[in-house]
């Protein structure tokens, strides 16, 4: 059986459509076919998308900075969703090299295939740190280091939302002649759904993401003590639903194209939509997190001092190389404003020396 088929046989059984977010975890998650279960490139020119960590080896770096700041020596990092594995070599590469490596470095991948490719990658670049990296399956229990999830949220199963008639209805995927479509689902109830927008105007359409924000509260209570650091492309919540972005934030991409079509290329195309920073931070709190830090992707990785590696380079040809991936990481038309990192802490207060810059979380 394919995929559409698969999905196709869950509307028949369900007799009526099937919430988009159910539709996005078969699409992305069905074992073997599912975009990020299958053997298909993904990441990089060859795939999809471009990842920060797969346009330039400054992400992870700085990142291992923030980490280093609050990383004690009996201390762990867990990495979700690692994708190829790069950021993880990264990281490690940086923390070894400012003396400061992690007992552990956890990942917790839903994807056997992209495990092995982390295996692989890690195996290359660092054979000897490879003994410390292990591979999850569930939430650890009483963690204590850092979590890094870095475009992890977005790829999380969300709902779609539909404003018709004075409310707010679920959409989902339905069968219209034996194609996919969009049909209307049930009427949401402001009192079961307190994160839902006000009115906006008919046939506004949005995201709700209870699944990201499940998650963090699973996060909080699989943690003794820890600093965890969200990195997505999103946004607070007055820019989330703002009256113009009348079609939400989902988003496909099938070898970079960006379409807002899911019912194509059914698990050759990756299906995303942007993060609410302020529903995951409000989720957040009332799990117990404080909240340690928000700012630009640009703002966190200048404070962190990306433009130093750049200084320390003596080669012009890299020089120039560093230059532009520097450029496609912070600059506002690039990744620079478009990410946001989200930072989390339980037991731990630290001044976090990324967002010395910036700190937006006043606007969540
Ligand atoms: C867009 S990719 C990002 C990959 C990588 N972090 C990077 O930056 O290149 C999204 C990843 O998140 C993973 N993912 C989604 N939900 C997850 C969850 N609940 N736990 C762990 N990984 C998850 C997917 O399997 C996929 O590997």
């Amino acid at each position: 059986m394919n995929l559409d088929e698969v999905i196709k046989n869950t509307i028949i059984q369900n007799q009526a459509p099937i919430g988009f977010d159910e539709f996005m975890q078969l699409a992305l998650y069905y074992p073997k076919l599912g975009y990020y279960r299958s053997g298909a490139e993904k990441f990089g020119q060859r795939g999809d998308f471009v990842t920060a960590p797969e346009t330039s080896d400054l992400f992870g770096f700085c990142l291992a900075r923030q980490c280093a700041q609050v990383l004690k020596k009996t201390d762990d990092l867990l990495e979700f969703g690692a994708g190829s594995g790069v950021l993880a070599a990264q990281i490690l590469f940086e923390l070894g090299r400012l003396d400061c490596l992690p007992r552990h470095y956890y990942i917790l991948e839903l994807s056997a295939e992209l495990r092995h490719r982390q295996q692989q990658t890690i195996a290359k670049a660092l054979p000897e740190l490879l003994p410390r990296v292990v591979w999850l399956d569930q939430l650890p229990q009483a963690f204590n280091g850092v979590v890094i999830a870095n475009e992890v949220l977005d790829a999380m199963p969300a709902k779609r939302i539909i404003q018709q008639d004075n409310a707010f209805y679920e959409l989902g995927g339905g069968m219209r002649q034996a194609s996919f479509d969009w049909q209307v689902k049930e009427v949401l109830n402001q009192q079961t759904t307190p994160n839902c927008p006000p009115l906006m105007g008919e046939g506004y359409t949005t995201e709700l993401n209870p699944q990201a924000m499940a998650w963090v509260n699973s996060l909080y209570g699989a943690l003794d003590s820890a600093l965890v650091l969200l990195i997505d492309y999103g946004m607070q919540r007055s820019e989330y639903f703002h009256p113009q972005r009348v079609e939400g934030t989902l988003r496909c991409y099938y070898q970079h194209q960006a379409s807002d079509n899911p019912f194509v290329n059914i698990g050759k195309q990756d299906i995303t939509t942007s993060v609410n920073f302020s529903d995951i931070a409000d989720q957040a709190t009332d799990s117990g997190f404080k909240i340690a830090g928000y700012a630009t992707q640009a703002l966190f990785l200048i404070a962190l001092g990306i433009d130093e590696y750049l200084l320390d380079e003596v080669d012009a040809d890299k020089r120039i190389s560093l230059a532009q991936q520097i450029k496609q990481l912070v600059l506002p038309s690039a990744m620079g404003e478009s990410f946001k990192v989200l930072a989390l802490s339980k037991k731990t207060e630290v001044k976090l020396i990324g967002f010395k810059e910036q700190e937006l979380s006043y606007k969540l």
